[in-house]
This record gives structure tokens, sequence and C-alpha cells, in this order.
């Protein structure tokens, strides 16, 4: 399997990275990673992350203006894309079909060929802009899977909060992986 994980300028970076950490350990699944100039900014002022550990945990690793490279065309085959965290600016463009970087015209690709896309917007509160660009984006086919972990299976840590999410995304792919606790898991 071939998912495209994308990092754009958003708080909650380390969602994506936690993504790319738990595919890394999944049998058979092949990480690409597109990561925009914000997001780049915005891991060293939120994680202990570099780029350089984001390439021990991805295939292969992509700037956003990138876009000579073979994630640009839909020729190459890809199963999934996850864009996490998804400004609302990268959504907005994606609503209105503005592939304007290597995120986007990537993405953008993937609502043409109907695989499956995954959009994991961080933002609070919400303009009717953003609600109508959502909107818009779920009626095209992608799954919009905001960053809201929850509460009922009693995290400890800000870890288990973040599984949350990223188990909920893995849900959104098909890939069984205990991450976090389900609600009624026997
Ligand atoms: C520290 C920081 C945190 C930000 N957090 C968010 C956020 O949570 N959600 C969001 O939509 N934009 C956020 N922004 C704004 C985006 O980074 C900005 O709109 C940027 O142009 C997004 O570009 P990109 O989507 O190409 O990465 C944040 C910016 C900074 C500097």
């Amino acid at each position: 399997m071939r998912v495209v994980v994308a990092m754009t300028g958003c708080s909650g970076i380390i969602y994506g990275v936690r993504l790319l950490e738990t595919l890394k350990q999944v049998d058979g699944i092949i990480t690409y990673l597109i990561i925009s100039d914000t997001a780049k900014k915005i891991l060293k002022l939120e994680t202990q992350y570099s780029l350089e550990d984001l390439r021990k945990i991805s295939y292969a690793i992509f700037s956003e203006d990138d876009m000579m490279a073979p994630l640009a065309s839909s020729s190459f085959n890809i199963d999934a894309m996850v864009i996490v965290p998804c400004s609302l600016k990268t959504l907005s463009a994606l609503a209105y079909g503005l592939s304007q970087n290597l995120i986007v015209r990537c993405a953008d690709n993937v609502l043409r060929t109907r695989k499956k896309l995954v959009l994991v917007p961080r933002e609070t509160p919400l303009s009717d802009i953003h609600l109508i660009n959502m909107l818009k984006l779920f009626r095209r086919g992608a799954i919009i899977l905001p960053a809201m972990p929850a509460f009922y299976h009693n995290p400890r840590t800000i870890a288990d909060l973040i599984d949350f999410v990223v188990g909920k995304i893995l849900d959104a792919l098909n890939i069984r992986l205990n991450v976090y606790t389900k609600w009624g898991t026997i």
C-alpha cells in the first residue's frame, strides 16, 4: 500500500509525525511525505523532531515546491493520501482546485482518480468559509477528520490523545492497529 502523508502549517504537527511512526511499523506500507514550508517551521517550534528524523520514518520526502516530483502526476499510483494536520489555507486551495503546490496537486489527483483522501484540519473556531469548503470536499469524496481527541477512553497522557486521532486516521484507511481503546472493545 502506497500512502502519501502531507503535513501543512498547523499546530498539532505531531499528529503527522506519529502517523508516520505508526505506519512505519506496518509491513507492506510505503509512506511518501510532503511537507510545506510552514510545517517545517512548526515542526521545529512544537516538537523535538528534525527533518532528518522524518526522513528515517518515510520512504521518501518532498518539499511543497517540488512540482517535478513523481507525486505531481496521477500516473504515480497511490492508494491513499492523508493531510495531517491540514491547514485551512490548504483545505481552501483544494476546495477550489488551486494546485499551486505539490500537496494540493497530489490531493487533487487523489480526488480526480477517486482514491482515498483523509483531511485532518485543526483550527477553532471555524467560519462559514471553512465549513463550506469542508462540505464541498466531503461531497467530492474526501473524509473530513478534524483533530478532535475524545476522552471516553480515559487518556492519561498527551500521547494517548494524539494516538486517538492517529487511530481514527488508521480506521479511515482500513488499517487495523490497536493504537487507541475503542468504545465497546471486547
Ligand atoms: C505557529 C503557527 C500555528 C498555526 N496553526 C494553524 C492551525 O492550527 N490551523 C490553520 O489552519 N492554520 C494555522 N496556522 C496558519 C498557517 O500556517 C498559514 O495559513 C499557512 O499559510 C499555511 O500554509 P500551508 O498550508 O501551505 O502549510 C498557523 C501558523 C503558525 C505560524
